[in-house]
């Protein structure tokens, strides 16, 4: 979705906006990210707040922000809490506290990789009721998958990210912090490990040593091998398929990683 400007928001919006937080002394945009219309950093008298926002006539878009807002007070341990939540003039927009951070480096050696190892672990010992709106991950790939009776592997409980790319990890001085949790799932544990897996071998490690770096993980450890195979195949089939138009270079990344995954799992055996 393209990005507009604080300015091209509604009178009406941007006037709630400053009735909740008050007037903004300086907003800025934000360069990263992919799928929110509206991405800023509003400066207050009191602080920083990260404002993302979409148009609600824009179904899936708003959708994602309701679920974002709903798993946040169940994912503070490694997230911003959320310090506003609006439906008005026609837009959704959530506030969240500012992370002064910068994005992760997933490169091999890097050092910020320890923390989001933390930040993953973390994660598996998270629960979210029932009655959260999250979505069933298997659910997600039902349209696509090349062997839907095989869906069920990748099915369970645990609470999944499933959009580990680097500009939603950022590196502040408490660890690494996950943002961005419009696509949050339930599933396999081994889900949250093996999309990072992907995103290390997008940005420059081998699978093995990508493999490598997750091995310490309970979900890792605890996955059956060849639910393992399954997902990276899941992976490399569906997203040569999804991503086949989008002329982004992280499309291409992440297919050419999910494919070299996919075939270094096969040569294992
Ligand atoms: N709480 C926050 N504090 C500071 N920066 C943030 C915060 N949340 C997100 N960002 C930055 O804004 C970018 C876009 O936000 P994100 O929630 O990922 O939206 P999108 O759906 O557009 O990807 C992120 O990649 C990150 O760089
Ligand atoms: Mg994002």
């Amino acid at each position: 979705m393209d990005r507009i400007e604080w300015e091209s928001l509604p009178t009406t919006a941007r006037d709630a906006v400053q009735r909740e937080l008050g007037s903004p002394v300086k907003v800025e945009q934000i360069g990263d990210g992919r799928r929110s219309a509206l991405a800023v950093v509003a400066h207050l008298a009191a602080g920083r707040v990260f404002l993302k926002g979409a148009p609600l006539d824009h179904e899936r878009a708003a959708a994602q922000l309701g679920r974002e807002a709903s798993v946040n007070p169940h994912v503070l341990a490694v997230s911003p809490a959320l310090v506003c939540d609006m439906e008005v003039g026609g837009w959704r927009l959530l506030g969240f506290e500012y992370e002064e951070g910068r994005r992760v480096d997933y490169t091999p050696g890097s050092r910020d990789l320890p923390a989001v190892l933390d930040a993953l672990a973390t994660v598996d010992g998270l629960k979210v009721p029932a009655g959260v709106d999250v979505q069933w991950f298997e659910g997600r790939w039902s349209d696509y998958a090349v062997v839907p009776e095989r869906l069920p592997r990748i099915a369970g409980t645990a609470l999944l990210h499933t959009d580990l790319n680097a500009g939603n990890v950022l590196m502040t001085g408490a660890g690494a912090r996950l943002v961005d949790w419009g696509m949050a799932s339930r599933g396999a544990p081994l889900v949250n490990p093996a999309d990072l897996v992907v995103n290390l071998i997008a940005c420059g490690h081998t699978p093995k040593d990508a493999e490598a770096v997750v091995c310490d993980l309970a979900p890792w450890r605890h996955a059956a091998p060849e639910v393992v195979d399954y997902y990276a195949r899941l992976l490399a089939t569906t997203w040569l398929e999804a991503f086949w138009t989008p002329t982004h270079p992280w499309a291409r990344a992440v297919v050419d990683a999910a494919v070299r995954w996919a075939m270094y799992r096969r040569d294992r055996h």
